[in-house]
């Protein structure tokens, strides 16, 4: 199934959520088609407005767009498992964090931050009917080194984006897992007040 289809026929989602969030999924089959790089822009232009602790905004992008003069080094970061259906994407993002804030103390949310503006980046594109897929499966120091990462910076992950595209365009092991994934149930995440002894 690609993008195109109707993901909320395979999630459940319950307690009146609004369907913006059970639509956004992980697909991998992209057309390889071009990506605007306005479509880009609004896919980071929404990251800048997710929340962060003291408002640091520790998040920071770098991109390629398919075939430009960094697509080929970008491809590269990724692990072969990865690099093998990114091929046909339109663009690659890195997602960087700031380890420190403004006055060089250590930013603990750091972290917890650049993840809020990957959620953003994969509403939005969802919103967009694009493919957005979270990748941690890099080759960190190659990143790191590619991309001449600041210190007290870190490499998150990296972001695929692009045009929808038929899943048969895609290995066929990777084909069988194109259908949007189910969740835990909320009793298995929550409670009222502390865990239980
Ligand atoms: C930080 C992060 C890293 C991920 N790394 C990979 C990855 O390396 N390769 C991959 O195919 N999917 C990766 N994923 C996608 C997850 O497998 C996917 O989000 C999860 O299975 C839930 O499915 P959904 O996004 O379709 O709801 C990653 C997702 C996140 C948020």
């Amino acid at each position: 199934m690609a993008t195109g289809g109707n993901p909320l026929q395979h999630r459940d989602a319950g307690h009146g959520v609004d369907p913006l969030f059970p639509r956004r999924w992980s697909s991998r089959a992209m057309s390889g088609a071009p990506l605007p790089e306005g479509a880009l822009m609004t896919l980071l232009e929404a990251a800048r407005w997710a929340p962060s602790s003291y408002n640091g905004q520790p998040w920071r992008f770098r991109y390629a767009l398919r075939d430009d003069l960094h697509w080929a080094s970008f491809l590269g970061f990724l692990k072969e498992n990865n690099r093998l259906w990114c091929v046909r994407a339109g663009a690659l993002v890195a997602l960087v964090s700031r380890t420190v804030d403004d006055d060089g103390d250590f930013a603990r949310t750091h972290a917890l931050d650049a993840g809020a503006a990957l959620e953003n980046i994969q509403l939005q594109g969802s919103l967009l009917g694009l493919v957005t897929h979270a990748m941690a499966g890099i080759d960190r120091e190659a990143a790191r080194v590619g991309l001449a990462v600041p210190a007290e910076h870190e490499v998150q992950c990296m972001i695929a984006v692009g045009v929808p595209g038929p899943a048969d365009l895609l290995p066929e092991h990777l084909q069988a897992r194109e259908v949007p994934s189910g969740r835990r149930s909320l009793a298995d995440l929550i409670g009222a007040g502390p865990f239980p002894a």
